[in-house]
């Protein structure tokens, strides 16, 4: 089986490396209505999902589909715009590919950004949170993106996990919101599989555990870049605050969360603009 991944990977690498003169040494994931963001990449080679054999397609409206290679704010950049996800199918060893061409065209700095619910009652959509650490329910229950022959020429068959978001990007990723006065909370990541909204119980029992906000991605990309020994900062977009009571009559919709991404895009482009320089 590691042999199949290893040809798949080789394919989709060499039809990249044909596309792009460039050698990215960041990779930047962007989540649901954040896609905006890749359009400020000078002088891109643009690749299209399905021009990339075995790349897997997001099927989500508010995800595009394309690879975006070029400069940017100084650094040479690949972003990711628009992400495969569990709950369209896809296996967890599907949902990390590209994460592994990323550290196979040797980029070393993945970022990761998502749209999150805000379960911590002092976080308000439109906020940034930093994610520190993350609760894998996913993975914990079984599907984990490393499940399977481990490839010891990438990473040790039981990677460590604690520390798994850099603590000198978080520092500097603190300390850039700060310099330019921009709020950015700090705090656990829970992921989740979806596609169904948490029920107001599981709301509950989430922030009883420590989780900080709740999302349908991230975690699985960042467990098999830190297996490759790739340094992981990530930021959350929180769009929309968690339903904890039952008795509310608020709702929650993917509508919201597009919605919601958009506005907060320019502030999260403006941390990265700050940050970019500082990798
Ligand atoms: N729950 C799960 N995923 C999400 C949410 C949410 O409330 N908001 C954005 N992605």
């Amino acid at each position: 089986m590691t042999e199949a991944v290893d040809k798949t990977l080789e394919t989709a690498v060499a039809a990249i490396r044909q596309r792009t003169r460039y050698m990215p040494q960041v990779g930047l994931v962007l989540g649901s209505g954040l896609s905006d963001l890749a359009n400020a990449v000078k002088s891109a080679d643009v690749i299209p999902y399905a021009e990339i054999p075995h790349w897997p397609a997001s099927t989500v409206i508010g995800h595009s589909g394309q690879l975006v290679i070029g400069q940017l704010e100084g650094q040479t950049v690949l972003v990711q715009q628009g992400r495969a996800h569990f709950y369209e199918g896809y296996s967890p060893a599907q949902v990390v590919f590209p994460v592994r061409v990323m550290h196979a065209l040797g980029i070393h700095t993945l970022i990761v950004t998502n749209a999150a619910g805000g379960i911590n009652r002092s976080f308000e959509p439109g906020d940034l949170m930093l994610i520190k650490d993350h609760l894998n329910f996913v993975g914990i229950a079984g599907n984990n993106p490393l499940r399977g022959p481990n490839d010891e020429r990438i990473g040790p068959r039981f990677p460590d996990m604690t520390q798994a978001y850099d603590p000198a990007l978080r520092r500097l990723a603190l300390e850039t919101a700060a310099a330019q006065g921009l709020k950015l909370h700090e705090g656990v990541y829970a992921y989740v599989a979806g596609p169904s909204f948490e029920t107001s119980a599981e709301l509950r029992f989430l922030h009883l555990i420590g989780a900080d906000a709740v999302g349908m991605s991230t975690v699985p990309s960042v467990i098999v870049a830190r297996h490759a020994g790739m340094r992981v900062l990530g930021i959350s977009s929180i769009t929309n605050k968690a339903i904890l009571d039952p008795t509310s009559e608020a709702v929650v919709s993917h509508e919201e969360v597009l919605e919601t991404g958009k506005m907060i895009v320019p502030r999260l482009t403006k941390l990265l603009y700050g940050l970019l320089p500082q990798l």
